[in-house]
């Protein structure tokens, strides 16, 4: 093993945009020995995902990113060739992440044993893997599907999305692909058995998709944002899911996209909520009762702007609109005999 040469791939520079080749380099060294409690393994696979657009951006994010001069991250399968760690032997097959190089050392943490009799190996980066993982929790835990939803999915031919649509498939849902271009639309209709699948470059997509979808959406599993999750969130019935994935059309953008940034969102793992407050009125009580002591006890404090006579109501109405009223609008119709 000593003699192996090891290439690796680190971020030369940052891309600004979309990456461009000579942003990587390609650095040769020999291979290195592990220590005790370390495995070498011999890259097999690496996994290449959207992700990673991120993690050399240098923007601040949930992982810790990738400086110029460092290896490329990425999932692995591998064989291990030399080993001084209890849990793993020579020949064994592991999936781990030793990023983009053809020799990687590891401690063994997050390492896990392959059986290539129960699936090809390469599937532990793909429908057996992070991605398979990903439309699997975003679908069922977070997309929270019933039986004879529809569940519209982006990037649908993809590692992700084509797992998000077979599994609403198999979950008794009308599944609906979004992907660009007719092979993979093909690809996803007739391989895949989604119900439908429409082409986002062929024009007026939320038409397309209202075609599609006669019964709304009730699931969007967003890949990729932008454009086309502004045309999805038309077409959403009340109480629709949206899991938030992933936002490629907007990893190479150099300006902030236009509107709110769903990234933030995604993230920052926060929950967006739509609510109607008439949904809730058995909180009524419970809001009476704190709501009326805390202004009591001066904790709760409120401000009202009452215009008087009913004939000035249009004008105040209007002006709400403008912003001209200063706490909470009310016109004084008739006496208070309270006050
Ligand atoms: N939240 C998580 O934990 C998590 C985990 C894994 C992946 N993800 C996200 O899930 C998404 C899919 O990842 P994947 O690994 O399954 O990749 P993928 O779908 O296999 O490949 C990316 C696909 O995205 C589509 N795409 C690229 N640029 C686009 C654009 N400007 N507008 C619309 N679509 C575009 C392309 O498909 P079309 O030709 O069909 O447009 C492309 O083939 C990514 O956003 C990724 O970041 C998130």
């Amino acid at each position: 093993m000593a003699t192996a040469t090891n290439r690796r791939i680190v971020l030369r520079r940052r891309p600004v945009g979309a990456p461009r080749p000579d942003d990587f380099e390609l650095i040769e060294s020999p291979a290195p020995q592990p220590a005790d409690g370390q495995i070498l393994c011999r890259t097999i696979y690496l996994s290449l995902d959207p992700y990673m657009r991120g993690r050399i951006s240098g923007v601040k994010s949930y992982a810790k990113g990738v400086d110029p001069g460092e290896l490329m991250v990425g999932g692995t399968v591998g064989e291990v060739v030399e080993s001084k760690h209890p849990g793993f032997a020579k020949g064994d097959l592991v999936a781990g992440r030793d990023g983009w190089q053809a020799y990687g050392l590891s401690d063994g943490a997050g390492v896990r044993t392959l059986d290539p009799k129960q699936a090809p190996i390469s599937t532990a980066l793909s429908v057996l893997g992070m991605p398979g993982m990903t439309a699997y929790v975003g679908l069922l835990d977070f997309g929270k599907l019933k039986s004879g939803e529809t569940v519209v999915v982006s990037a649908a031919s993809g590692a992700v999305g084509s797992v998000v649509g077979q599994i609403a498939k198999i979950k008794g849902c009308r599944a609906v692909g979004i992907a660009g271009g007719q092979a993979k639309c093909d690809y996803v209709v007739k391989e895949l058995g989604l119900d439908a699948c429409v082409d986002y470059k062929a024009g007026d997509l939320t038409a397309a998709l209202s075609k599609a979808c006669p019964n709304g959406v009730d699931v969007y599993f967003d890949n990729v944002g932008g454009d086309v999750l502004k045309s999805v969130l038309q077409l959403v019935n009340p109480h629709a899911r949206v899991p938030l994935c992933g936002l490629i059309s907007q990893y190479n953008a150099t300006e902030p996209p236009a509107g709110p940034n769903w990234g933030v969102l995604l993230v920052n793992r926060v929950m967006v909520k739509g609510f109607i407050i008439s949904d809730h009125l058995d909180r009524m009580p419970d809001f009476l009762r704190d709501g009326t002591a805390w202004v009591r006890e001066g904790k709760l404090k409120y401000r009202e702007d009452v215009v008087v006579g009913l004939e000035n109501a249009p004008a105040a109405f209007i002006g709400l609109l403008e912003g001209k009223n200063f706490g909470k609008l009310m016109v004084k119709v008739g006496e208070d005999p309270t006050r």
